[in-house]
This record gives C-alpha cells, sequence and structure tokens, in this order.
C-alpha cells in the first residue's frame, strides 16, 4: 500500500523515522512529507535514506528543485495515488490548518485534496492539548472519520505532565495497519444503534435512571462505522463523545428513545438496541419540585412504551439484534425474550460480575440467535465484543436467507 507520512514541527518529530521504519517493515511504500517546521527538528535526509524516496519539503518548484509542470501539480499527483494519510506528530497548527481548511503549505493541500483515510498522531503541550480551540478541532476531525492515536499521558519534553505525549511509532503503526485492512463487509447496510440509560423524571429535577455508560452501544456504533455502514445512533444521557463519522441523535426518555428510534426504522437496514431503557416511569410529571415532608412518599410507576416489541413486531426483512442484562438465568432469559420481542439475535448480559457489563470497558456476553445457537464470547474490550456480534450477525444472516 502507499502510505504518505506528513511530519509536523514538533519535537515528537524524531519518533517519525521510527514509525517510518515500522511502516516499510511490512511493505508499504512510505512518502514522506516534511512542513517547514519539521525541518528544523529532523533532516530531511533522515527520512530520504530511511525511505528511499525524495522527501517532499515544500509547495512550490523553487522550494522543492522541480521546474516541470508534473512536480508543480505534485500535492494533487501525491494525494490521488496514496491510499492513506498519517500525521504524526499533528501539531496544533496542523489540527487546526485541516480542521479548518486552510491549505498554505504541501501538506495542508494535499490534506483537503486526499479523499482516504486519514489517521492523526497529536503532541503537543498540554495546556495547548487542553485548550478550548484544539479540543474543537479535535472533534470537527474526529467527526469527519479520521482517526487519532493518542496523545498519551506523561512527561513532556517541556517538563509538564499531563496528555500530549505522541503515541509510540508502534501504536501508530499498529493503527495505520488496522485501518488498512478494515473490513468492508457492512458497506451498504444502514445501521440504527441505540445507547445508554434513559432518565425518567419524578419532577423537574429528580429522575429516575441505571447504571448503563453506553460503552456497550457506542461501541456497537464505532465498529459498524468502521466496517463501512452508514450509522445513527440514539443515545440516552451519556459521557461519551461522538464516535467519528456518527450520526448521534440525544434523547432523554424512554418516549423520546421510542420517537427517535421509530423515525429511523425505514431507513435502517440493522437495528442494535443496546440502550437500557427503564421500564417504568411516571406518567404524569409533576410541574414543579416535589417538597421534603415528614411523611412516606409514594408514586406510582406506569411501565414505559416496550420499544424492543414494537420493533420486533414492525421489523419486516430488518435484522433485530436485543440485549438483556440479567443478573440470573442468562441464556433461559435471553432464549424468551429473543422469541417474545422478535429478535433475530439477542445479547445476553451479565451485570452482577466485577469487570464486565455496566460502566465497564469489558464485557462477557452470551449469544442466542433465532436458528436456536448460543455462543458464549468470553470477556474482551467491548469494542472488540461489538465486533464478534456483527460477524455473527452476518453469519446468521446467511444462515436464515439459505432456510428461505
Ligand atoms: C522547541 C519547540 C518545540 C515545539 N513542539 C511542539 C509540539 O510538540 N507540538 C506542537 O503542536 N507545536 C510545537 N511547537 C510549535 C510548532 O513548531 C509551531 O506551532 C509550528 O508553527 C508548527 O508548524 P507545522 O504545524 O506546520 O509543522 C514547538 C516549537 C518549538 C520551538
Amino acid at each position: 500500500m502507499k502510505i504518505v507520512l506528513g511530519i509536523g514541527g514538533g519535537i515528537a518529530a524524531y519518533k517519525a523515522a521510527e514509525l517510518a521504519r515500522a511502516l516499510l517493515e511490512p511493505g508499504h511504500e512510505v512518502q514522506v512529507i516534511m512542513t517547514q517546521a519539521a525541518q528544523e527538528f529532523v533532516r530531511p535526509l533522515t527520512f530520504a535514506a530511511l525511505t528511499g524516496r525524495k522527501v517532499i519539503t515544500g509547495m512550490f518548484p523553487a522550494q522543492t528543485g522541480g521546474d516541470t509542470l508534473a512536480s508543480a501539480v505534485e500535492h494533487i499527483a501525491v494525494a490521488t495515488s496514496s491510499d492513506l494519510l498519517v500525521v504524526a506528530p499533528a501539531t496544533a497548527d496542523l489540527m487546526a490548518k485541516f480542521a479548518h481548511g486552510l491549505a498554505d503549505d504541501f501538506l495542508s493541500t494535499l490534506y483537503l485534496a486526499f479523499t482516504g483515510p486519514v489517521v492523526l498522531a497529536p503532541a503537543m503541550n498540554t495546556n495547548m492539548w487542553r485548550h478550548a480551540a484544539t479540543q474543537r478541532n479535535l472533534e470537527t476531525l474526529q467527526q469527519r472519520g479520521h482517526h487519532i492515536v493518542g496523545p498519551e499521558e506523561g512527561e513532556l519534553a517541556c517538563g509538564m505532565v499531563g496528555p500530549g505525549r505522541m503515541s509510540e511509532p508502534e501504536k501508530i503503526a499498529a493503527a495505520v495497519c488496522a485501518v488498512l485492512s478494515a473490513r468492508r463487509d457492512l458497506e451498504g447496510e444502514t445501521v440504527l444503534v441505540t445507547a445508554g440509560p434513559t432518565q425518567e423524571p419524578l419532577d423537574p429535577v429528580r429522575f429516575i435512571s441505571n447504571r448503563s455508560s453506553g460503552k456497550m452501544g457506542y461501541a456497537l456504533a464505532e465498529a459498524a462505522r468502521a466496517r463501512g455502514a452508514e450509522v445513527v445512533l440514539v443515545s440516552g444521557p451519556v459521557a461519551l463523545g461522538p464516535p467519528a463519522g456518527v450520526k448521534v441523535v440525544r434523547v432523554r426518555t424512554a418516549v423520546e428513545m421510542r420517537e427517535a428510534v421509530l423515525a429511523h426504522l425505514e431507513w435502517a437496514s440493522i437495528i442494535v438496541k443496546a440502550a437500557a431503557v427503564a421500564d417504568y416511569h411516571l406518567a404524569r410529571v409533576p410541574e414543579h419540585k416535589m417538597k421534603k415532608t415528614a411523611a412516606r412518599l409514594s408514586v406510582e410507576l406506569d411501565p414505559t412504551p416496550d420499544i424492543l416489541a414494537e420493533v420486533g413486531r414492525r421489523k419486516g426483512g430488518r435484522l433485530l439484534v436485543g440485549f438483556a442484562a440479567e443478573t440470573q438465568d442468562l441464556v433461559a432469559e435471553a432464549r424468551r425474550k429473543l422469541v417474545s420481542k422478535g429478535c433475530d439475535l439477542l445479547v445476553g448480559n451479565r451485570v452482577d460480575r466485577e469487570g464486565v457489563g455496566f460502566e465497564s470497558d469489558d464485557n462477557e456476553v452470551t449469544l442466542v440467535s433465532c436458528t436456536g445457537e448460543v455462543t458464549p464470547l468470553p470477556r474482551a474490550p467491548k469494542r472488540e465484543l461489538a465486533d464478534r456480534i456483527y460477524d455473527e450477525l452476518l453469519k446468521l444472516r446467511l444462515t436464515i436467507h439459505a432456510a428461505r
């Protein structure tokens, strides 16, 4: 594969030499582009020697030594012939230029002309990283679907301790390889994912909710996007940033979640209901805050709409994945729910074990399919399990189609 390695003007520019080597090792072609500032830190000769190619150091023939039209439009030629752009270190300046579409040097101009996947490894002083401007630029770049690696926490060259250190070259190279080899088996699919808890108000300031963090649903949205699907994520209130390239619809209550799900039902080809929707709510929420008194307080709760069952009834040929958070009889409960809600696949989730389930980064689940198969998936990061769930779902679709 042809990789463009863009190097920005930061101390970590010296680590880009290791990165170039790590990218060359599996046989990729690496074209290095250095900004003017990068050349203050490392000499282009280092990269020319490593890659066996001329390093691009400027935009205009007078800077690059070329004088033909071919070299004058090199930024377009490199952009159209390359498979991936990785920028390491991605300085605060480069992130700002990319986010805003400035094109005042070779790297930023190539960035605009490039249509393939982009991997950025930011590196900068902690305060620069935390600055609202950089964070806003980061959000823009993430929403554009770029892959951001790091930065890591630790001691920085400036003596500060905090986030800002560029990730190690091996980690950036692994991210590049993962992006290049990513499966695109959900291309053409429209995936609707729900995530997080719902909040059911008791009065204008109080609510009933649950411990769902939304991490599993967000991982499922991210995985579907990475595999080429268009993704809409209907999210209850969570403390997670939007996954790159995913449209997020934020809701609060079960009733709002139902509306958002039904609004996208026709659009979706796969529906994954990972949200932990409240089972009960107060149908008539008082207008004013309840006052504390010495008397015991009772509230009568009504069942919330059963979104999963409704989608199950109306899904037509769509694939429907449900979740069951259980503390006992996992497989039996998952089977019961699979049938009663009309799901194709049910993900049974033990939520009473240390280190997995609600709030954790890891999970351990059992898949129960409409063909009767029971597949336990051992403990793994939620993002990895998300991929396993789609693997099983795609296999299941083949079985369902073969049986028709
Ligand atoms: C010694 C030194 C170290 C620097 N390190 C960084 C850094 O790690 N990250 C960063 O964003 N800027 C850093 N800068 C500032 C950039 O070099 C400056 O913003 C420059 O305009 C970036 O240009 P570029 O993004 O086109 O490479 C550093 C500057 C100096 C003098």
